[in-house]
């Protein structure tokens, strides 16, 4: 329908009928054949058959059928024909699921995440979805947060990234033309990854500085990508809850960076604005939501009961309503909904379409490089002929999907030991612990199958059940059970190998003396299995590097890589009292943004420049050679960081401006370079201005944000 037209249908409509097309229900409201809905929240709350029958979209249900049926039901009472929106958490994969987003963030290929967000589209649009809720762009540093696993990590220009790739991978071109995309949500707007204490729903306190430099660039970075949807936090900015935050909403997200779309509320908070306080009941909540500019009420009851009220009593502007409805409508129809409610859905689609083997085939190529290597003595890969043991609890466990795989299939899924034993014909198992409890007899019969083995594998991780949200912990290490396995195995002698399953860095310091190698596999999806089979025999070389660094000790958070300097820098090897320190344990931690080791080795030469002064017009070209030194083809990620060390501000000690990844044959030598231009030397000074200054700055580039001096320049920006 022509864009005019939404407004012509808006005239039309009644001011009951505009307050349902801002209120949306969990599809387990909808229709008995819906009792299998996953719930994403609590959903204790009255709602009649009469706000469902009026409510403009649904969350969290799929499939063709369901979802024609619903729509059919729908529109056969609905007085002027909208259609019904379904939108759904569709985060890494709908029925094939490829690795959590914390693994896809260590591929360092956004171009491979839009791929891959484009296969779940079409999934997901097979089965008759129209809005997806993602991508989460949230900036993370602290692991108890059980969330870490939904986003890609601790940088601000990385996850700008991907969070761009995503949006282009759901969206596509032309959503109107192609009903294989579907709209994009950005969330969790803002700074949801800042909960105090990593404790889920938690207060955010963080400067407005810091909220534009940190956390902003990646939501930006997705509206710019033309994102259709924005949802909201669950927590404060500035002291306001987002979801009732008219600067934040109103004057930061539309008027200053132009956002045109839909606005959602995260589940459940507009009700929550009385909680925290800044509400006194329903009434004050949705005043305070929609005056801030949220449209669409996500599984409150807030605007269904009281939104209709406050505009006959004139208590708000009928205009308001009418631009959030405007705006509701006009997502529908950028979906082409009034044309075709169905969007072209039919179970045949959905059939040839779900899991289909190209999907697959992908899925095991991001799992291989979403995986990182941790620590290798040498040990891997391991060759054909060696006698395995394959010991722990996640050896034979399907838990690979992740906590956001609702529309996966886990019982279909490939366990580690399913595809070790088609490498290795010879291969014993055992279980050796439950994954939280102890077990006596376990224990003693994993000792007993690996006595005869040359090498162990051992299979070890935290699994659903302890991330994603709600799930926070005050500890990240793995289970005491898990340890005591670990060391009691690494007794016999024999080379260990551990296979890591996990959401959230890991706590590794006690496990890692006892083991020769560590592969961090994450919850790495439907294929999961298979790929990292594949890695350990050598037949794929890992190459993922973590995009978030893995504490040494839980009391060690948050720590990160683009962190301040402080007047009292530790230096390098000293242990002397009055610097920034803990007596304890080092301040590094045990692995590094950036970080991840290859089944090749790479050598970097000093790095050069073909020049060390440039003004704002022109730019500096950088680079390095490297070498792949071993007789294995290898890939690597060559990142440039840049530390600004004299500002007006204090400023990060070093932050990331570009990457390469680069494949290099055995023995080859690549030169890598990088373009160094002003605006990347930019950031925002006390004022909130943001501009650069000239000056000195030092360049770095390396295989991890690790760097040394070897690979260090010093450029200057000049004043002209
Ligand atoms: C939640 C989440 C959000 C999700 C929504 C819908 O509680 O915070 O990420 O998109 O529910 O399922």
């Amino acid at each position: 329908m022509e864009r005019q037209k939404v407004k012509q249908l808006l005239s039309e409509m009644t001011i009951e009928e505009k307050v349902g097309q801002l209120t949306q229900f969990a599809g387990l409201f909808y229709s008995t054949q819906t009792n299998d809905v996953p719930v994403t929240g609590p959903v204790d709350f009255p709602v009649n058959d009469e706000i469902i029958e009026t409510s403009g979209s649904v969350l969290g249900i799929a499939g063709a059928k369901k979802l024609i049926d619903i729509q059919k039901t729908y529109l056969e009472k609905s007085r002027l024909n909208i259609p019904l929106l379904f939108m759904a958490d569709v985060i890494n994969g709908f029925e094939t699921i490829f690795p959590i987003p914390l693994g896809l963030g260590a591929t360092w290929e956004p171009s491979l995440i839009e791929e891959l967000q484009a296969v779940s589209a079409k999934e997901a649009t097979s089965a008759g979805l129209h809005v997806s809720f993602a991508p989460m762009a949230d900036l993370v540093r602290d692991p108890r947060w059980g969330r870490v696993m939904e986003s890609t990590g601790e940088d601000p220009y990385l996850n700008g990234l991907f969070a761009e790739a995503t949006v282009r991978g759901l969206q596509g071109e032309d959503l109107t033309q192609n009903s294989e995309h579907l709209a994009a949500c950005v969330k969790h707007f803002a700074a949801y990854g800042a909960a105090e204490g990593g404790r889920d729903y938690n207060t955010v306190d963080v400067s407005e500085r810091e909220l534009r430099e940190m956390h902003m660039p990646a939501y930006k970075a997705a509206l710019e990508a033309g994102v259709k949807l924005v949802m909201t936090a669950f927590n404060t900015v500035h002291s306001v809850p987002a979801t009732g935050n008219q600067a934040l909403l109103r004057g930061m997200l539309r008027e200053e960076y132009g956002f045109e779309g839909l606005v959602i509320s995260d589940f459940g908070a507009v009700q929550e604005l009385i909680p925290h306080g800044v509400a006194e009941d329903e009434t004050e909540a949705s005043k305070k939501a929609l005056l801030a500019g949220v449209d669409i009420d996500m599984m409150s009851l807030c605007y269904s009961h009281s939104l209709t009220q406050l505009i006959k009593e004139k208590k708000l502007d009928e205009s308001l309503l009418n631009e959030a409805v405007e705006r509701v409508l006009h997502l529908k129809n950028d979906l082409g909904l009034f044309e075709d409610p169905y969007r072209g859905t039919s179970e045949k689609r959905e059939k040839s379409t779900l899991g289909h083997a190209s999907h697959k085939e992908l899925a095991r190529t991001v799992a291989e490089k979403s995986s990182v290597l941790l620590k290798n003595n040498d040990i891997l890969p391991l060759t054909k002929e060696t006698t395995i043991a394959l010991v722990g609890p996640y050896a034979d466990n399907n838990d690979l999907l992740g906590e956001w795989s609702i529309f996966g299939n886990m019982d279909e899924t490939a366990t580690l030991k399913d595809k070790l034993q088609e490498a290795f014909p010879t291969l014993t198992f055992a279980k050796g612990s439950d994954l939280y409890e102890r077990n006596q007899d376990l224990l003693e019969e994993a000792i007993h199958s690996a006595t005869h083995a040359d090498v162990v594998v051992l299979a070890l991780g935290e699994g659903r059940d302890r991330s994603g949200e709600g799930r926070s912990r005050s500890s990240i290490t793995l289970s005491p059970s898990q340890i005591e396995l670990a060391k009691k195995i690494s007794e016999l002698g024999k080379p260990v190998v551990v296979t890591l399953f996990n959401a959230r860095p890991i706590d590794l310091t006690e496990l890692e003396p006892y083991v020769d190698a560590i592969l961090e596999c994450w919850h790495p999806g439907s294929e999961g299995a298979s790929a990292i089979v594949n890695l350990l025999i050598g037949d794929a070389n890992p190459s993922g590097k973590l995009t978030m660094s893995f504490p040494r000790a839980t009391g060690q958070i948050p720590v990160y890589y683009n962190a301040y300097n402080t007047g009292r820098p530790l230096p390098a090897g000293s242990e002397e009292r009055f610097f920034s320190r803990y007596i304890d344990i080092p301040n590094e931690p045990l692995y590094p943004f950036g970080y991840g080791l290859s089944y090749a080795s790479f050598e970097y030469s000093e790095a050069r420049s073909n020049g060390d002064k440039f003004d704002r017009k022109q730019t500096l070209q950088v680079e390095i050679d490297v070498t792949n030194t071993c007789n294995v083809e290898g890939e690597e990620i060559v990142q440039l960081y840049i530390q600004d060390p004299v500002a007006e501000v204090t400023r990060p000690v070093k932050e990331l401006k570009g990457f390469k990844k680069i494949t290099l044959a055995p023995n080859e030598t690549k030169t890598v370079s990088f373009e160094i231009s002003e605006p990347m030397l930019r950031y925002h000074h006390s004022d909130l201005s943001y501009s650069s200054d000239p000056g000195t700055f030092y360049v770095f580039i390396n295989g991890s944000s690790n760097c040394t001096d070897t690979n260090k320049l010093t450029i200057t920006l000049t004043e002209a």
